[in-house]
């Protein structure tokens, strides 16, 4: 059986790893794996989280299973911070949430709903876009294709060629949009824009399925939601995956979910019992800790303030060190052109520079990043910003 399967190269981001533990150089610098870092390098485990692990260790008296949708106090406390308590969607109960193994759960469970209802349909993905959201959209067979939306050489969004092609998508295509935090991009839509995609989006037909991996990170819980809350409004059909694992730090816990906003109560019942099946289907039901430990941060006030706390710690160690590095490229190179590191948002952005230029500061400058030239600003250090901005000025333009 198994003889036809063709060794497939690996994950490129794998083995970006591997070579960066390999290298022996000291000054060396990880600008690659996705995950935040505090001022020691270190991917911390959240106090809240600490001390609401060991409250839902002292209260469990059954590891039973949970069932499909996962923890109703979860998924409610879930929907509070994305659509906010008094959204017209939940009101009108035609907003559905289904708890999933992460933000990638729920991205998929959605695909396998949007090709349950609509087999034909498209989903268009911003040019660039996350490297996991081809496999995990078009893994189940939907046909995928691609909507211009950054030039990473002018760092600009490229909103009007965006317009256009999702002018002339089919109606009833899905669109796949990063709700704030674009990945790779750092460039995110403004709030006078997001309107514009919307009447777009209500216009055309066309279906919103919005990924919220970076709640918290880019201004705050509520003002990263308000794109999605207010799409939420105007259309009568949309899709919302959302990730705890950067916000909460709970990445190997698998936290996430979906939610699902039909055009009626009753079709929202219809649409629940195809997530409850797809979700059955493919993994049976979620990952039970990481949800409760959220859960109870949600739920708790105390917990809940401290979270707070430290998600604006996080947010505000990235964009001190955006601030940081845009300023001293700005003094090496005596000009502005590095300038989008600072004004724009979440964990990444592209340096902009060839795949010969990140080979180049990689072998000779050992600061390693993706291909695309993407860079987590998680990995810059105050001790280590100059040695970067050194090395980005040496070898941009080539
Ligand atoms: C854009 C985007 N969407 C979704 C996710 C899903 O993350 P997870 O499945 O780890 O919650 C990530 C994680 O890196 C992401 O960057």
């Amino acid at each position: 059986m198994f003889q036809q399967l063709e060794q497939l190269v690996s994950d490129s981001i794998l083995g970006l790893m591997a070579k960066y533990r390999a290298d022996p150089f000291k000054q060396k610098v990880d600008l690659g794996v996705g995950v935040f870092r505090d001022l020691s390098g270190n991917t911390p485990i959240l106090n809240c989280v600490r001390t609401a692990e060991k409250e839902v260790l002292a209260a469990q008296t059954t590891k039973s299973y949970v069932g499909a949708a996962g923890r109703e106090e979860f998924n409610s406390a879930l929907e509070d911070l994305v659509l906010g308590p008094a959204h017209p969607t939940r009101r009108d109960r035609r907003a559905r949430t289904l708890q999933t193994p992460g933000g990638c759960g729920g991205l998929r469970v959605g695909a396998e709903l949007i090709k349950a209802a609509a087999p034909g349909a498209v989903v268009h993905l911003s040019d660039p876009t996350w490297g996991n959201h081809a496999p995990l959209l078009g893994g189940c067979g939907l046909k995928l294709e691609r909507y211009p939306y950054y030039d990473a050489a002018t760092h600009e969004l490229r909103f009007e060629a965006m317009l256009q092609r999702l002018q002339a998508a089919s109606a009833g295509d899905a669109v796949l949009i990063h709700a704030c935090c674009h990945n790779p991009t750092g460039a995110d839509l403004s709030p006078a824009q997001w309107p514009a995609v919307a009447d777009l989006l209500q216009r055309r037909g066309l279906v919103p399925f919005l990924d919220l991996a970076y709640q918290g990170f880019g201004a705050s819980l509520d003002a990263d939601a308000a794109a999605v809350r207010m799409v939420a409004e105007r259309v009568p059909e949309a899709l919302i995956a959302v990730s705890f694992s950067k916000n909460l730090g709970l990445y190997r816990e698998r936290v996430g979910g979906l939610i699902v906003i039909s055009e009626n109560a009753a079709r929202a019942d219809a649409v629940q019992s195809h997530m409850l099946h797809i979700a059955r289907s493919i993994y049976s039901m979620p990952p039970d800790h990481g949800a409760a430990i959220a859960a109870r941060i949600f739920a708790q006030p105390p917990l809940r303030r401290e979270w707070i706390q430290e998600l604006d710690a996080m947010r505000t160690r990235i964009q001190d060190m955006r601030c940081l590095l845009a300023q001293r490229l700005q003094e090496v190179t005596g000009d502005d052109s590095f300038d989008f590191i600072r004004t724009q948002h979440g964990m990444f952005s592209l340096l902009g520079v060839s795949r010969d230029a990140v080979e180049r500061l990689r072998e000779k400058h050992h600061i390693y990043m993706t291909a695309d030239s993407r860079m987590n600003l998680a990995g810059i250090m105050p001790d280590n910003v100059a040695y970067v901005a050194e090395a980005f000025a040496a070898e941009r333009g080539t």
